[in-house]
Order: C-alpha cells, then structure tokens, then sequence
C-alpha cells in the first residue's frame, strides 16, 4: 500500500481504544477512519471529501487499509479504466501479505470467485456474454405483466387489513417473484425463499443455512433445464455458445438472483418512500409533478440501492484524485458519495429528473447488465400498488423511519402505511373492473400533464366506463389502457 498508510500488524491495543462519543472514536492506526465504526457513513464521507479530496484512505474491519472514491469523476474513471483496475481481489496487496484472515466479514465479498463480476478480460466477456445472451431473450412485455400480476397477488394478502409494512410485505417480495419467474422456477417463489435470501445477506447464524436452501433450488432447476430447456433464462444461459460448465450456471444463477434480489428490493422500499413523501409527487401541494419513473430516477441519485461495491483493485501503481495508487491496492466503488459529490450536485435538492448519469448502476465493463429488469420492477410495481391502494398513506412520521446501514447499503427497516380496506382482487382481471376505490386528492400518478393536475375530486363512486372520470386523474387512465393492451 501508499506510505499514508502506516502498517496495522500487531498495533491494534484494545485498551488504547477511545469510548463512543469521543473525537478519536472510530479513529485507528494513524487516525484513519474506520468505516466499519462510523456512526453515520454519508457524514464520514463529507467529513473525508473534506479532509482528503476525491479519494480517500480509510480502514475496514481488522484495520485493513482501503482507498473509498469518492468523487463523482474519479469513481466513474475507476470502473471505466480496466487497463489500471480490475475486480480481481486476488492481486490485492493486504489479502497476499496475509492481513486479511479467512473469518473475516467481508470475506463473502473478498473471496475470487469464477464469476463474472470478478473475472476480466477475456473470461469475463465469455460470462457476461452468457449472462447478456439469456437475459436479452427476456420477453419485457411478458415481465411486466407479470410484474403487475405478482403486486396484485401481494396486495390481495393484505389489501384486507388497512395497514401494512411495505418493506416487509411487499418490497422484498415482489423482485424474488419476478425473478422466479424470469429464471424459470416461479414454483420455488414463497416466504421460505424470500426468508433464506434475506437472512442469507444479512450474515445471521443461519446464513449459511439459508444460502444453501437457495442453492439447492437453483441446482435443482441447473439440473431439470440441462435435461430439459425450456424458454427461460435458465436455459438460454446453459444453451449459450459459451458453454457454461454446471457449476458456473449455478453460480451465475446465484449472482443474478441475489444482485437482483438485494439491490431491487431496496429500490422499491426507497421509491414507496419518496412517493409517500417527497412533495413533489403531491402535485397538489407543490404544483409540481413527479412521475413513478422519475421517482425512481431520484432514488437512484439519492440512495443508490448499493452504497459501494467491494471492490476495484489496481493492476499497477498510478494516480487518482490526487492520490498515489500503488499496484495492489483496494478501492471501494462508491456510489453514495459518488451521486452527492458537490462538483456535479452542488445543490441536493435540485432536480434531477430526466438525469440518469447517477452511478447506481456502475459503469465500465461491469456495469450492471439488470438495469432495465430491476427498473422495470420498481416502475412497474409501484405503480400498480398505487392502483390499488390509491388512498395508502405514510402510518408514521417521515422522520420516525428506521434504517439500516453497512458499508454496502442502507435500506428501510420498514415502511409502515394505512389505507381504507379492500377486497382482494383477481389477479387476472384487468384493473377497474373491480370496484377502485377514489384516489389520493393529492397525488400526480401518472405521466407529467402540462396543463395544472386535476383538482381534488368529492369521493363519488367509479363509473366503469372510460368516459370523464370523476375521480381518477388522467395518468392513471393511460397506464389502465397500457395495461390493457400489454405494453
Ligand atoms: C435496482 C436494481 C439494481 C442495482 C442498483 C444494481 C447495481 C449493480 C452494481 C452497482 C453492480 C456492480 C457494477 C460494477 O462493478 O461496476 C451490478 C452488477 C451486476 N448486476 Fe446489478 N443491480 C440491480 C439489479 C440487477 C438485476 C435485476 C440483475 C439481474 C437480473 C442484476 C445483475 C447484475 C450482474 C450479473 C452484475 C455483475 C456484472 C459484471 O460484473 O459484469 N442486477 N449491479
């Protein structure tokens, strides 16, 4: 590593550790910053923008040394350079000098594997290419019908009760569905498979328990698609010319479920969010105007659903944001300080809709190849949730929102709501010709009108035809007649 870094081995004494609260706490050889003990990592970042510039040295669990990127620029310079930086954490200075021991934490993350988000050059153009060959044999169109038909399936379990958690009960269930679905195994979907997913990327006792439920079923549908193909994204993946072996079409398998599973879940709790509250979606409030797909956009800028990603290496000593780079050193790509750096957002509350340069998504030859699927779900499944709970409102105060934050992500605890009851409807009817209850006054749903947003509507009854419409704003009508005709 840089000299800025002085060595860790041994120096750690426990008793020289200041209490919570002091200045130094959270400080460690050499008075880097331990990312693993900040209170609160987007503060830390500010403060280490401040300090150090774009790129800055900081300490991971066990006091090994990385370098977090965090500006816009240089982050973007990272993952598009595969000539200086690569994925692959087997050239990384600490793990060959032995500093990183095999218990630790982010060893899942650490740990090469014959994948393609680890691979490079050439091997890593033969798996993606498989992985980009299945998915671009994806019907979008049959998705999101089926999307729409799993958030019907999901608010009919407890549209009844008035209330509900959205985290909990929606948001990380409806991404497992539809990628049950797209991977052709949609008869695996259930709580036990959400439940393992969820504990097995939280790093419970359980964990590895719960990883090999899932991975008994992926084998298990590796084995029924080699015997048999069907058209799904499981077979094409094994049909590519690349020729994947079984186990790297379980592997692949399992990074294209969790990445979707994972980062898709924590979109759709932050885009609920944003439409629960953020003032513009409330056009009548604002006079402004925000649609389901600008929301997510402004998630995507402002809680990227992956905070970093571990982790770009570099293949030789070179210089980034100002800071010498040796061969073998750690970067951590971060996308949170990244769509916050201050030379592209120097005002957080400006808009930036209609701006999709955010780095959620990577770049580079990494960048992930799910964007459109994991979009496609939030726009999709927010908007029929707001379909059928037109009047769902926030059950708590925006401020009373618990989250949860690793250096990896920062997601929603949960995300309680009320709503009059309903009745649960057939998923396979076409929306309206159940009884809708009036939509929310306040909100704008649909595409952006340039004439003022309706006024609110007396809560009269719907009438089904779709003549003037009392009640439902003219967005709403478009998206049904979308709906009705497929696209
Ligand atoms: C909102 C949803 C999603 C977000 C924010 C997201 C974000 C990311 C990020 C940041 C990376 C790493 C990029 C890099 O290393 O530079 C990545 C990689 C990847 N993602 Fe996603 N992802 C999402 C959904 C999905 C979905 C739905 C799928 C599959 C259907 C998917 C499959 C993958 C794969 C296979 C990779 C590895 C690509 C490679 O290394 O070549 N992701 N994703």
């Amino acid at each position: 590593m840089t000299p800025e870094f002085p060595s860790t081995t041994g120096m750690h004494d426990p008793f020289l550790t200041p209490p919570p609260g002091c200045p130094a706490h959270g400080l460690g050889p050499g008075g880097l910053h331990r990312l693993d003990e900040a209170e609160d990592l987007s503060e830390l970042y500010e403060q280490l923008r401040e300090q150090h510039g774009p790129v800055a040295p900081v300490l991971l669990h066990d006091d090994v040394p990385m370098w977090v990127v965090l500006g816009h620029t240089e982050n973007l310079h990272m993952v598009r350079t595969p000539s200086q930086f690569c994925r692959d954490s087997r050239i990384w200075t600490p793990l060959l000098e032995g500093m990183v021991k095999p218990d630790h934490p982010l060893m899942p993350h650490i740990a090469w594997q014959p994948i393609c988000s680890h691979a490079e050059g050439d091997e890593h153009l033969r798996l993606r290419g498989a992985v980009t060959g299945a998915m671009s044999t994806i019907d979008h169109r049959g998705m999101r019908r089926h999307i729409n038909r799993s958030t019907q399936r999901l608010v009919n379990r407890f549209c009844e009760e008035g209330s509900a958690d959205l985290v909990g009960q929606f948001a990380e269930h409806l991404p497992m569905a539809v990628m049950c679905e797209i991977l052709g195994m949609p008869d695996e979907y259930n709580d036990r498979l959400v439940e393992s997913a969820r504990d097995a990327l939280k790093g419970t006792e359980t964990a590895i328990a719960s990883h090999a439920y899932v991975m008994d079923a992926l084998s298990r549908l590796t084995s029924r698609r080699r015997a048999q193909p069907e058209e799904d994204f499981t077979s094409h993946l094994i049909m590519h010319p690349a020729r994947l072996t079984d186990d790297e079409v379980r592997e692949h398998l399992r990074v294209v479920l969790f990445a979707a599973y994972e980062a898709t879940a924590n979109l759709l709790a932050n885009v609920i969010r944003v439409v629960l509250t953020d003032p513009r979606f409330r056009a009548q409030l604002s006079g402004g105007q925000m649609t389901v797909p600008q929301a997510v956009e402004q998630s995507l800028w402002d809680e990227p659903p992956f905070s970093t990603v571990f982790a770009y290496f570099a293949k030789q000593d070179t210089e980034l944001g100002g800071q010498r780079i040796r061969k073998g050193d750690g970067l951590l790509f971060a996308p949170a300080p990244g769509n916050v750096d201050p030379r592209v957002r120097p005002d957080l509350s400006a808009n930036m809709m209609g701006n999709r340069s955010h780095l959620a998504f990577g770049g580079g030859p990494h960048e992930c190849p799910g964007a459109d699927i994991g979009r496609a779900i939030a726009e999709v499944g927010v908007d029929a949730l707001l379909m059928r709970l037109p009047d769902v409102e926030l059950d708590c105060d925006e401020d009373e929102l618990e989250w949860r934050a690793s250096i990896a992500s920062r997601h929603l605890v949960e995300l309680p709501v009320r709503f009059a009851p309903k009745p649960p409807q057939d998923v396979m009817q076409k929306p309206g010709l159940a009884p809708v209850p009036p939509q929310r006054a306040t909100w704008q749903v649909g595409t952006p009108q340039p004439t003022p947003a309706p006024a609110p509507q007396p809560t009269a009854p719907q009438q089904p035809e779709p003549t003037p419409e009392p009640v439902r704003p003219k967005g709403a009508w478009r998206r049904l007649l979308r709906w009705w005709r497929g696209y």
